[in-house]
């Protein structure tokens, strides 16, 4: 019998491209659904290896139960946007608490955090420079309490930096406004390394198969280092014609953010741009060394910025959220 992996997040764009590849690995997969998901990106997968379960991460008997069987555990589910800071705590932090305490109590080893780059915070800093950063810093701690207080938990870390690809709709007003010729980037260097989902997607595997040395988090980051010019270059060979980046200051970018902040407050949802993303696009550079993790994962990014634009793209076309 196969192993089986409890996967959260998996109606997500992140969590599901990861639940893909552990089909496409061999494994069972248990994906953990609330009453309001939408399952969409589940439908394609094998009913054999895949099946769905409701429940209420924040209720340990319900996770308890889910995790019959199940030999892993992929915890992919996160909040990258809140219309409140506190939010980011209750779920990124507390969550990942109650479904490791659950895992111990299941005998569960094998544990990967989809962490963020954004828990270390830009290039040189000390820290994470936003709630969110913090948030997610704050998951690996209570991670590594919960591995410490006993168990055979082992914990494997990711820290994705930017993910981008089919399915993401962070991204897709980048590809909407570059239509018309031009992308607004905020001012400075710049230095950017994106990673494509699926490759996020089989590092997770990896950090399943591999006996694994007790070291990390583990940076993901594309396999190239880019400058916005690059990026607004791919994005124009993505979509079919030049795009120009125009320079704006920090200021607008910090401005916009606060204008769909309080657009996505009159409309009680979560912001698509709010003043943590555009402050984390105006601090400058979101760069990682791969080294540690192809050492200990025999991982490396395989799909580079001009392909993955370009699936995404295609992706967007085809989904007709892009138009033809
Ligand atoms: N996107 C990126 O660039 C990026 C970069 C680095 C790390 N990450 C991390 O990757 C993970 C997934 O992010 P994403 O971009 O894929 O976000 P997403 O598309 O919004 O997906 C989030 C997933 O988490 C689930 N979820 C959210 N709150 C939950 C809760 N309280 N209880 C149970 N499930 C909950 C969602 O379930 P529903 O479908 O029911 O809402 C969904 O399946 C997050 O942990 C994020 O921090 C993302």
């Amino acid at each position: 019998m196969s192993s089986l992996v409890f996967l959260t997040g998996a109606t997500g764009f992140v969590g599901s491209h990861i639940a893909e590849a552990l089909v496409r690995g061999g494994f069972r997969v248990r994906c953990a659904i609330r009453t309001t998901s939408d399952v969409r990106w589940l439908r394609g997968l094998p009913a054999e290896t895949v099946e769905t379960t409701r429940i209420d991460l924040s209720s340990p008997a319900a996770i308890d139960e889910s995790l019959r069987d199940v030999t892993h555990v992929v915890h992919a589910a996160g909040i990258t946007r809140a219309s409140n800071e506190s939010d980011y705590l209750s779920v990124n932090a507390n969550v990942t608490q109650s479904v490791a305490e659950a895992a111990v109590r299941a005998s569960v080893t094998r544990f990967v955090l989809i962490s963020s780059l954004a828990a270390r915070g830009p290039d040189g800093s000390r820290g994470p420079a936003s709630a969110y950063g913090a948030s997610k810093l704050e998951s690996e701690r209570r991670l590594q309490a919960v591995v410490e207080s006993g168990g055979s938990l082992e914990p494997r870390v990711l820290r994705p930096g930017g993910v981008y690809g089919p399915r993401d709709r962070d991204l897709l007003p980048l590809f909407q406004v570059a239509r018309s010729g031009f992308v607004p980037v905020p001012r400075g260097v710049g230095r950017l390394q994106p990673v494509y989902a699926s490759d996020v997607a089989t590092a997770v595997l990896q950090a399943l198969d591999v006996e694994w040395s007790g070291d990390g988090p583990f940076h993901l980051g594309g396999p190239e280092v880019h400058t916005w010019e690059d990026i607004a270059s791919a994005l124009g060979e993505a979509i079919g014609r030049p795009v120009r980046p125009i320079r704006v200051p920090a200021a607008l970018f910090l401005a916009a953010g606060s204008l769909s902040e309080l657009a996505a407050f009159i409309r009680r949802r979560a912001p698509d741009l709010d003043r943590r993303r555009a402050r984390d696009l105006t601090r400058l550079d979101w760069t990682c060394e791969l080294g540690p993790v192809e050492q200990e994962l025999g991982w490396r990014p395989a799909v580079s910025l001009r392909k993955g634009l370009m699936e995404a793209a295609d992706w967007y076309r085809e989904a007709g959220w892009l138009g033809r």
